[in-house]
Parts: structure tokens; sequence; C-alpha cells
């Protein structure tokens, strides 16, 4: 199961990094781990899109310098994983089958469960299905529900300043949605509310670029993060919530697509989650505060750890 090691690429390398594939259901799962293979708890990173890849969530990494092995893995037909031939296990639920196949696979135990974006919706039903295999839930920039979280991008496309709101509003009605002032209006969108860095990161353009070509994201998602006409367009798990039990930090930015009203509905509806809302960040606070993300994701499992 275990592959060989990767070349450490940027920088600053991670030490023991090691990567493989995890069988699931005869198809094969890309992950990548960092840090001790014995540190005394795990790190999984969900991914978000659907239909994205785990590059994008590279700045997790340096959570080992907090102790802590962390894990990455690229769903089912997305990243390096496996594409199967037809859509069927491309579904939320077989997303958690997913995550559990690579968390027992892989020896980890109970972990600290982080997901991003639709990562974060995948991490919540992965604690409404197995609570035996975590010790606490992170989202970032996570919904509960994907209706409440597209009527808040409507909110979004509505503030965009004209002609950009316009070209999104009629363009998009006529489904011309290659038509330069809609790919220039998305563009603005996507740098006001998906990530305001000037230069976006290779790994992030990677994530993205890959998961375009791959046919998880339109399939599950939609056209765009503004269109949400996939299969997972009316999931709400809101009502759920309140059976979540383990420790839960809500994160997310002041100017993320997933709003700070959709974290809020997270927060109030887990018993004693926390919130903490990054103030010049919009959806990917780990690029955009990448210190703050640290020192915030770091003592909150660092709590966790020391109290159970
Ligand atoms: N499409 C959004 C994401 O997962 C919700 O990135």
């Amino acid at each position: 199961m275990k592959g060989g090691r990767l070349r450490p690429r940027g920088a600053a390398p991670i030490p023991d990094e090691t990567d493989g594939f995890v069988p699931v259901e005869g198809f094969r799962l890309f992950y990548r781990t960092f840090g001790n293979p014995d540190a005394p708890a795990t790190i999984l990173g969900l991914h978000g899109g659907p239909g994205m890849s785990h590059d994008y969530l590279l700045p997790f990494a340096k959570l080992t310098r907090f102790g802590y092995r962390v894990v990455l893995f690229d769903q089912l037909g997305c990243g390096r994983s496996e594409v199967p031939p037809d859509r069927e296990r491309f579904s939320l639920e077989h997303n958690v089958l997913e995550a559990d196949a690579v968390r027992t696979a892989l020896g980890l135990g109970r972990v600290h469960l982080i997901g991003s974006s639709y990562g974060g919706l995948l991490a919540i039903a992965y604690a409404l299905r197995h609570p035996e295999g975590l010790r606490s839930l992170v989202t970032v920039g996570g919904l509960a529900s994907v209706p409440f979280a597209q009527a808040e991008m409507n909110r979004r496309v509505d503030e965009l300043p004209e002609p950009a709101r316009r070209a999104i509003r009629e363009l998009g009605a006529r489904g011309a949605l290659s038509h330069p002032d809609y790919v220039r209006a998305t563009d603005l969108f996507y740098h006001e509310y998906v990530c305001r860095l000037a230069e976006w990161p290779p790994e992030l353009n990677r994530s993205l670029e890959v998961g375009l070509e791959r046919p998880v994201y339109r399939y599950m998602n939609g056209p765009n993060e503004f269109t949400i006409t996939g299969t997972i367009r009316d999931i709400d798990l809101s009502p759920q919530l309140g059976r979540i039990r383990v420790p839960t930090l809500v994160l997310g930015g002041r100017y993320d697509e997933v709003t700070p009203a959709v974290a809020e509905q997270i927060e109030r509806g887990i018993p004693g989650a926390r919130r903490v809302t990054f103030e010049r960040s919009a959806h990917l606070p780990f690029w955009e505060e990448p210190d703050r993300f640290l020192e915030v994701v770091g003592r909150f499992l660092r709590e966790v750890d020391a109290r159970t």
C-alpha cells in the first residue's frame, strides 16, 4: 500500500513525506502523509470542490510543527486517484466511505478531521456517521446546507460591482458561460470571495485545473463556484448538527464565498462549537493568512488533546 518517498518540493521540505494508494472497492485512492508516523495523533484533511484535489491543502502539512502527523488524499475521481468509468460513486456517502477507508487502511486511529469547503460538509457527514473515528472536527469555509450556501453566494454575486453582476446574471441565465464578459466576472468573483491573493499559488491553480478537467466537479458541484446545480445541490445536514458531540472549530473568511452566516449556522448547530473569522481572508485562510491559520488550528488541537 505504501509508495515511495516523494522528493520534497518547494523551499521548505517537510520531513518524513510518503505517498501511496489505498484501495476502495477496487479503485485506488492517492494519499500523502507528512511528519512522524509515530506521532501521538493524526490530522486528516478533506479537500473540497467537490472534485478538486489535495494539492491546495498542502499548507496543512505545516501542522506537523505541532507534533502531528498530517494525511491528505484525493477523493475518488480526483487528482491522482482513480477515475471510475461510471458516476454512481461520486457522492457524499461514498466520500465518507473513502475517508474512513483511508483512516482505517493507514491505521490512523481517532483523527483530527479538517475539511475545507465541500470537505467541511464531508467532515460533518463523517462526524455524523463515524463519531468513533474522531478526536475533533474543524471546518474551513465549510457548509452544512448547500441550499443555504447557494443563497449566500447569490448574495455575493449581487454585491459585485457592475458590469460584473449583470454579466453573471444575464449571461448566466442564457447559459453563455464562456462569454468573455462572464469569464471576466467569474474571475472577479474568485478574487474577491475565493482567494484574495493577487498571485494565486501554483498548488491552488493545479487543484482547480485538474478539478475542471475531471468529471466530478461538474457532476457534483456545477459549472463554477457560485452555480451549484450538481448532485449535491439539495444536501442539507443542518437539522442533524445537534447530534455532533466532538470538539468543533468552525473557520471562515470575512469575505468567504461560503459566507460567515453559513459558518455561524454550523457554530450554532453543534453544541459547544467555537468559531473564528479570518478578517483578511476569503475562502482559503490557510493561503491568505497562513501564520494565523496555523496558530489558531494548532492551539485548538492542542487544547483538545490536553483534555482527552
Ligand atoms: N464549491 C465549493 C468548494 O468545495 C463549495 O470549494
